[in-house]
């Protein structure tokens, strides 16, 4: 089954299954240190799970443009977007390296993406439309070490259900790492999670 097919049935379960990860995703987004008036890119916003925060950061004056390519999950983040009221975010359907992006963005938030990371095309774009010093956060599987026989096969199960392919895992930060030139990496759930942070040069 291709992934935008596990994402389309996934959708009506999806904020269920992120439940446990929430902490990483509130310091993904503090990570990022938006001000109020900032424009940040939610890279495969998925059901939105991360708009409130970031839109807590960067507040009323500020906006978060969020892109994800599965019908689905999107109709979750509308709803999301509908029942708050939002008025500053745009969610946009489309895979990220055909995203209609105009403007420069403060910072790009990549949470659980590890597809979109895989594809040079995808960050160019997304690096097209960041300014100099922008902020970066993703926040992703990767191999543990290879005795933390638990933690991978954790990752095994997670990225059979959620990748394209299991390519780049040992280093899904790589094309990250070519934009920006330094990364910052933390790792999470006992060497299976990691987060990067890092600036646009
Ligand atoms: C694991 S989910 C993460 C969703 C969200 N970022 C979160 O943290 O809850 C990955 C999402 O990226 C989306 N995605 C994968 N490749 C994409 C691409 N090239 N362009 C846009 N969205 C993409 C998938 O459809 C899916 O909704």
């Amino acid at each position: 089954m291709s992934t935008l097919a596990q994402y389309r049935r996934r959708a009506p379960f999806y904020d269920l299954e992120l439940a446990p990860f929430e902490p990483l995703r509130r310091s993904a987004i503090a990570s990022l240190e938006l001000r109020p008036g900032q424009r940040v890119l939610d890279l495969g916003c998925g059901t939105g799970l991360s708009l409130a925060g970031l839109l807590q950061q960067v507040g009323p004056r500020g906006h978060v443009i969020a892109i994800e390519q599965c019908p689905e999950m999107l109709e979750r983040a509308r709803q999301r977007v509908a029942a708050h009221g939002w008025r500053n975010v745009s969610l946009l359907a489309a895979g990220v390296a055909e995203a209609p992006l105009s403007g420069r963005c403060d910072a790009a938030l990549f949470h659980f993406t590890h597809d979109i990371l895989q594809q040079p095309q995808a960050l160019q774009h997304v690096a097209a439309h960041l300014k100099p010093g922008a902020a970066l956060a993703a926040t992703g599987l990767v191999w543990a070490p290879p005795w933390a026989v638990l933690s991978n096969l954790f990752v095994l199960g997670a990225a059979l259900h959620s990748m394209a392919s299991l390519a780049g895992l040992d280093r899904p930060w790589a094309g990250l790492l070519e934009l920006s030139g330094e990364l910052d990496l933390r790792y999470h759930c006992l060497g299976a999670v990691y987060q990067a942070t890092g600036r646009m040069p």
